[in-house]
């Protein structure tokens, strides 16, 4: 019988001598000589490779001389300690298999690529140093939520992907249709007959789970979505993409400011998941890709987030002497560089900006007694801006109804959300956490399509 494949995380944890090992992996780099072959082998399950030795003694020993980068190969041999400097112990190989080639035109040679380059071939930069340790990263963090919110009681819903409603009254939403887009059903008048579609009504993929986590939240007190979401705003921007995920929480019983302490928290408990638990990974970012990257971290994961209303990081701004591309004013939206102004220079540390004008918010954001602002909150970090936008919600009924009609939405339309308000209404407050965005944040990356397996983007649809 065959020794089981033992993983490269766990064989370079090994104390050697051990025989009769057997990995599996892509070759990485090849050096030759007339008595020797050195290769090193990585199987994505860590960072490091590991490195193989190959007498001539071997059988296919001139043919193991010239593969080629990118090959698939099984190697079965003895861990030994290594004689040389560069990796405690290498494996002696007894055999060695060729799985499957790589012929020379592997687009990933032993060189530095860029990421624009890397992007052309996201279906092979899984094999690199970079992205290998962005989505070890990735998914190491994707469990650290669900330990977060399981922790602490809260229950994971799954929130539909397609709906009818738009959540954040944006408009930015792609549509869901079976019909054929060059002769769609249509009315007497000329008008498309959504009736006749697949699901009678016009339907859209989901901007967020908000309004489908609020329902739950209103029943089972504590609750976090953890989902695709997809905007088509057009921006081309580092910071957006149309498809993404999205982390909501949503609790019931719990105003602004219990939902700032929970977002601090969060982030937190994430920053320090990923220098723990991505030690290797995140060094290897803290040298090639952003310097000061994890001194930045532990000083998050230690410092008190700072909180400001956005009146007061208006008079910020406008008393910076900074000439912004975007004027700034009371009423204003905040863009990027006046959201890194703030975290970056005014306060040096994640911020949250509270009490927006209710203008510039989304139409369920609870109205304060000023009646100009509503309970809303940023999270602004330093390098990305927003990370994290929420509020308290509008639970009175009739105010809610209101601010429908006053963002022009049809209240129909939310009738069954209206409901939630009408039957045992309660006050509750959430967020929502852009997990590309947290990515960038922890790993360095400076665009938002190097942290998301295939990135979906305007006019990018490709693999
Ligand atoms: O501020 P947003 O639009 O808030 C909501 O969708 C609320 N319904 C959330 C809630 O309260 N439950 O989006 C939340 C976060 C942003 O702060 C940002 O991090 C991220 O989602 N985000 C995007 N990330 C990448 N690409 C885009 N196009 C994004 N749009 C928003
Ligand atoms: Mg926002």
């Amino acid at each position: 019988m065959q020794t089981p494949r033992t993983k490269i995380v766990q064989a370079l944890r090994l104390d050697p001598p051990q025989t009769g090992l057997r990995v599996k992996g892509w070759l990485r780099t090849l050096r030759k000589s007339k008595n020797v072959v050195f290769f090193e082998v990585n199987d994505g399950s860590c960072f490091a490779s590991l490195q193989v030795v190959c007498a001539p003694e071997l059988a296919n020993f001139e043919e193991i001389g010239h593969l080629t980068t990118g090959s698939a190969v099984e190697v079965v041999g003895e861990l030994i300690a290594s004689p040389a400097k560069g990796q405690r112990v290498e494996l002696k190989a007894t055999e060695v298999i060729i799985v499957g080639r790589a012929d020379a035109s592997y687009p990933l040679q032993k060189k530095r690529h860029s990421h624009e380059f890397l992007r052309t071939i996201a279906h092979l930069r899984p094999r690199t140093n970079t992205y290998g340790a962005v989505f070890r990263t990735r998914s190491r963090l994707a469990q650290a939520i669900h330990a977060f919110f399981g922790e602490r009681g809260f229950f994971y819903v799954h929130t539909p992907i397609i709906t009818a409603g738009d959540c954040e009254g944006a408009g930015e939403m792609f549509n869901v249709t079976t019909f054929d887009v060059g002769d769609p059903a249509r009315t007497e008048g000329g008008a498309v007959d959504w009736s006749e579609d697949f699901f009678s009504r016009q339907a859209y993929l989901t901007v967020s789970g908000q309004l489908n986590g609020e329902a739950f939240a209103l029943g089972l007190s504590d609750i976090y979505t953890f989902g695709p979401t997809f905007r088509a705003e057009n921006s081309n921007t580092p910071r957006h993409v149309a498809e993404f995920w999205m982390i909501e929480p949503e609790m019931a019983w719990c105003d602004l400011d219990d939902d700032c302490t929970l977002a601090e928290a969060f982030v937190k408990h994430l920053l320090k998941a990923a220098l723990e638990d991505c030690a290797e990974d995140l060094s290897f970012f803290n040298s090639w890709v952003d310097k000061g990257l994890i001194k930045r971290l532990e000083h998050v994961v230690s410092a008190d987030f700072e909180r400001m209303s956005y009146g007061d990081a208006v008079k910020h701004l406008e008393k910076s002497g900074r000439s912004f591309e975007f004027p700034v004013h009371f009423g204003a939206n905040l863009q990027a560089e006046h959201e890194r102004y703030l975290t970056e220079e005014v306060v040096g540390r994640p911020l949250f900006v509270t009490d927006y004008p209710k203008e510039i918010k989304a139409f369920y954001m609870r109205r304060n007694d000023d009646g100009r602002t509503v309970a809303a909150m940023d999270l602004l970090v330093p390098k990305i801006g927003e990370l994290i936008g929420g509020s308290q919600r509008e639970e009175r009924l009739d105010v809610l109804e209101a601010t429908i009609r006053e963002a022009g939405l049809d209240p129909e339309l939310y009738a069954w959300y209206l409901d939630t308000r009408r039957f045992g209404t309660a006050p509750h407050a959430g967020f929502g956490l852009g997990f590309e965005r947290l990515l960038m944040y922890v790993t360095g990356m400076e665009n938002i399509r190097d942290v998301i397996p295939f990135p979906r983007t305007p006019r990018n649809c490709d693999f």
